[in-house]
Parts: C-alpha cells; sequence; structure tokens
C-alpha cells in the first residue's frame, strides 16, 4: 500500500517539507505554549499548582538536555537566574549521569525533550532522581517516558514535530523555560510585578515578531543561503544570550547540509578560533540590540570588525535599525525590536531558515537527514 504523494502532500500541509512547514508554526508554538499560562498579569502555569513548597525548598537547578534542547537549556540559564534568582548549571545528559554528579533533595531537576524518549536524558533524569533530586520534565509530547518519570511536567504545545532537525520544539522549549522562571521567580517571591508584567507583553508578542521575519527577511535568506551552496565551512558568534543561538544555527547547518560548521562565544575569538578566518570565511554573528547592552553591543561590533579585517563574509542577525554593523556586515538580516532576553527566540528563526535553505540548494532531504533519528532512543 503506497502512500500516494498527494497525501504524503497533505501531511506536509501542501508545504514542500516538514521543516518548512513547522518553520512556518514557530509563531504558533510560542503562542500556543504561552496559552492558558497567563493569569491577573501574572504567570501561572496550571500543571505546577501545589508545587508551590517545592520550588520555595530548592537551591539549585540542573538543566538536563541533549542537542537543540541543550542550547534551548542554555538559553532558559539567563532567564531562570534573572527572574527566580537561583543558581542554574546546563548540562549535557549523557556527560552528566558519568560524572559522579553532587545532588540532593533541594536540586531541581529540569530535562527539556522534545520527543521525552531520548535515553541520555532518561537515564540522566532517573539518576538525578536516585540520588533525591526533584524532577520536571519539559516535553512535546504527551505522556512520553521522561514526563511519566518526573515529578512536575510542562508540555510545550508546538505540535506533533516531523522533521529530524528541531526548529517549533526549539522556540517552544524556551517559551517554557522562560514561562517556567516567571512561575518560580513569582512562587519565590523574587519577580518584581513590573517585571512580570514587562516579561508577559514580550512573551506575547513573540508570535507576531517571529512572524515578520518569516514575511520579511524569508526570501532573501533564502536566496542567501542558494549562492552559499557551494561553502564548505560557516562560522557562527554570539554573546550571552546569543552564543547559545550561535551554537543551535551551527548545529541545524551541520545536521541538513553536511557541511562543518562551529559555533563560539565571540569573546573567545582573540583566545584561538580567530586563526580560522580567512579571505572569504563565512561567518554569521548574532548582534545584540544596541538598546540593551550597550557594551555588549560595542563588543560584538568590534569583533566583526576583527574579523571582517580578515577578509572573512561577516552575515550579521541584527535588531533592525541597527546602523552600526552596515559598514563592516557583507549581509545583515533583520529582526524586529525586543527586548535582549527574548531576542534569541526571534534571532533564531533566520538560522533555521538559513540552513533549510542551504540543504536544500544541495538538493539534500531536509526531513530526513542522513545517519539521524529524529529520537535517539538508544544511548
Ligand atoms: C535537533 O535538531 C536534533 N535532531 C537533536 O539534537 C535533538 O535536539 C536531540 O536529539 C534531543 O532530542 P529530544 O528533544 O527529543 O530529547
Amino acid at each position: 500500500f503506497e502512500v500516494s504523494w498527494d497525501a504524503a502532500a497533505a501531511d506536509k500541509g501542501g508545504w514542500p517539507s516538514f521543516m518548512a512547514k513547522e518553520v512556518s508554526e514557530e509563531p504558533e508554538a510560542v503562542a500556543k505554549t504561552v496559552l492558558g499560562r497567563v493569569k491577573d498579569g501574572g504567570i501561572v502555569i496550571p500543571e505546577l499548582d501545589g508545587l508551590d513548597e517545592l520550588f520555595q525548598g530548592i537551591d539549585r537547578v540542573i538543566v538536563l538536555a541533549c542537542g537543540t534542547a541543550y542550547y534551548a537549556g542554555l538559553v532558559g540559564k539567563y532567564a531562570i537566574e534573572q527572574w527566580a534568582r537561583i543558581p542554574v548549571d546546563v548540562e549535557l545528559a549523557h556527560e552528566f549521569r558519568y560524572r559522579d554528579p553532587i545532588v540532593g533533595s533541594t536540586t531541581l531537576v529540569v530535562s527539556i525533550s522534545q520527543s521525552g524518549e531520548t535515553m541520555d536524558t532518561l537515564m540522566a533524569v532517573k539518576e538525578a532522581a536516585r540520588l533525591g533530586a526533584k524532577t520536571l520534565s519539559i516535553c512535546n509530547t504527551q505522556g512520553a517516558t521522561i514526563p511519566r518519570e518526573s515529578d512536575a511536567i510542562v508540555y510545550t504545545h508546538a505540535g506533533p514535530e516531523v522533521a529530524v532537525a528541531s526548529t517549533k520544539a526549539f522556540v517552544a522549549q524556551i517559551t517554557a523555560l522562560y514561562l517556567l522562571a516567571l512561575h518560580v521567580g513569582r512562587v519565590r517571591g523574587a519577580l518584581a510585578p513590573s517585571v512580570a508584567e514587562e516579561s508577559i507583553d514580550e512573551l506575547e508578542a513573540l508570535p507576531a515578531k517571529i512572524q515578520w521575519v518569516l514575511d520579511n527577511e524569508q526570501e532573501r535568506i533564502e536566496q542567501l543561503s542558494h549562492w552559499m551552496g557551494d561553502t564548505r565551512s560557516v562560522l557562527f558568534l554570539g554573546r550571552h544570550v546569543g552564543y547559545p543561538i550561535a551554537l543551535e544555527g551551527a548545529l541545524k547547518l551541520k545536521e541538513l547540509s553536511y557541511i562543518h560548521a562551529e559555533g563560539f562565544a565571540a569573546g573567545e575569538l582573540k583566545h584561538g578560533p580567530i586563526a580560522l578566518i580567512e579571505p572569504g570565511q563565512p561567518v554569521f554573528v548574532m548582534v545584540p540590540s544596541p538598546r540593551g547592552s550597550a557594551t555588549l553591543h560595542a563588543k560584538v561590533v568590534s569583533n566583526i570588525e576583527e574579523i571582517r579585517a580578515r577578509g572573512a563574509r561577516v552575515i550579521a542577525v541584527a535588531e533592525e535599525g541597527d546602523a552600526a554593523v552596515l559598514p563592516f556586515a557583507d549581509e545583515v538580516l533583520r529582526v524586529p525590536l525586543a527586548s535582549p532576553l527574548f531576542e534569541p527566540l526571534i534571532a533564531v528563526v533566520p538560522l533555521h531558515i538559513f540552513a533549510m535553505g542551504l540543504a536544500t540548494a544541495k538538493g539534500l532531504d531536509v526531513d530526513q537527514p542522513r545517519n539521524l533519528a529524529k529520537s535517539v532512543t538508544v544511548e
């Protein structure tokens, strides 16, 4: 019984690939993850009702995940530390498990998993529970193994993610981490009402800002990716919350187009990676908003000058209207204005589009990249 092409196409809603469909659903993934969790001007995650005491009793958070989910955790760390004022360590699940971790009853282990079946993450969660930690699962699959093994669950509502490369689940995971940070911050009395209000406004404005990128930049990014079809290596630079996005952009490019790609903390350039810069080397640079930290913005602009002086081909992902990057960037991919902590959820979208475009230009299967599975259920 052959599934006809039309039937398969119908599954993709007429999109050329599941990945294209899922990138188009990134705004909705954020909106649906927020839905029902804003009440009386505050963040209330109904699934966490009755756990206030648990959240009041913890003194540290360890985030465990793999791959893209791990990068979501690296972004979430900034929000949990800023809004809930609890120290956060983000670890690769498969490393955590074998390092004799110091974990106790006042540790909250937050696992992040789209499938909820990743064996590395599941085994790490079980080890953490054995050591006495409380466990909370952020998951996109109702009733999956990892949520079932956890003390608490915050589901993302990105909808089924079919393409092996995770896109909409990634932005939904960061959204869920922000909601958790705001919820726990409120419960612990660490969150000023004005900060809660501003954050909720930003969360509710996110879907439209992501949609803006899809409407105004997607075509240009796809053209750029086609021009770069014969690229052999791409570097990604970012600072602060932009650094995990640089790592995510590199992973997407690797897993979809099979070319070498690497993400670096921009501050690391002088400590080694700048040796990789040679004439024509494409480098994506995640430029923070000048309205956030002027210092961070200035440092990233000077990083761009350093690599441009050595012949790099600079593709800057920068806030619309940021004129400082124009003299030094070969391309500027624009994103709408947002508060610093919310930039990553928007700035990652051009990188998802670019990776998909370059793989398409190379005639590769963006939904089923070679050697990869959607859920790694073996260790
Ligand atoms: C992401 O594009 C990859 N497919 C992979 O890194 C994935 O994020 C990782 O295997 C974790 O999967 P999970 O979220 O289902 O646990």
